[in-house]
């Protein structure tokens, strides 16, 4: 089995500094889940929440458990904006929804929002409101607001941070990190 120490040495040296703990972010979490769970209360729709493959894995699995009323989930994965600085936007949707959301008010959940392009150039809010949803908002668990190019409306938001590039709790570096039940900071060695 390969260790640690073989995978990470393909990328340059590195180090990840912690920054968000794991008592933090499921403080967070319960937060989050009781507005939701509050926000909803009234409204007897069906609550799809749509996880956007893979970042925003850990943190839909955990989000779901901390709201008190009955809830579906979905995921859908859509190709990388990464780091084209181009705003032409040719994102596509590679895994589209299972079931159908007519009716239905959907979440869509995704791990970090920074300049908002993947978000906007996949289409994803209009394909889903298209699809005759009851309604569409977003839940991100990170924001870097510093970074935005197109204004995407965040209704729920877990933390909002300056422009680091973060790892952990889902999110990947090159794929590795996602397993760190903390969200920590990648730092390049000089
Ligand atoms: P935007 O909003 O720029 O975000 O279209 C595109 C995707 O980029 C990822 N992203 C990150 N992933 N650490 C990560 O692991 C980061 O600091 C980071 N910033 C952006 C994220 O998947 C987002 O959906
Ligand atoms: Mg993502």
């Amino acid at each position: 089995m390969n260790r640690m120490s073989d995978i990470t040495e393909a990328l340059p040296p590195h180090r990840v500094v912690p920054f968000i703990t794991e008592e933090q972010i499921q403080h967070r979490l319960q937060q989050l889940g009781k507005q939701i769970t509050e926000d909803y209360r009234d409204v007897h729709r069906p609550l799809l929440l749509v996880g956007v493959l893979k970042g925003a894995a850990i943190f839909l699995a955990d989000l779901v458990r901390s709201i008190s009323r009955p809830v579906e989930f979905d995921f859908v994965a859509i190709s990388s904006y990464g780091k084209a600085t181009h705003t032409s936007g040719e994102v596509r949707i590679l895994k589209d929804l299972d079931a159908s959301v007519a009716g239905k008010d959907v979440i869509i959940v995704e791990d970090i929002l920074d300049t908002g392009l993947t978000l906007r150039f996949s289409y994803l809010m209009e394909n889903i409101r298209n699809r005759h949803a009851a309604s569409v908002s977003v839940c991100v668990l990170l924001d870097k607001p510093s970074r935005r190019r197109v204004p995407i409306e965040v209704r729920y938001c877990g933390f909002r941070i300056d422009n680091h590039f973060v790892v952990g709790y889902g999110m990947d570096y090159a794929e590795q990190y996602r397993n760190l039940p903390y969200i920590g900071i990648v730092e390049i060695s000089e």
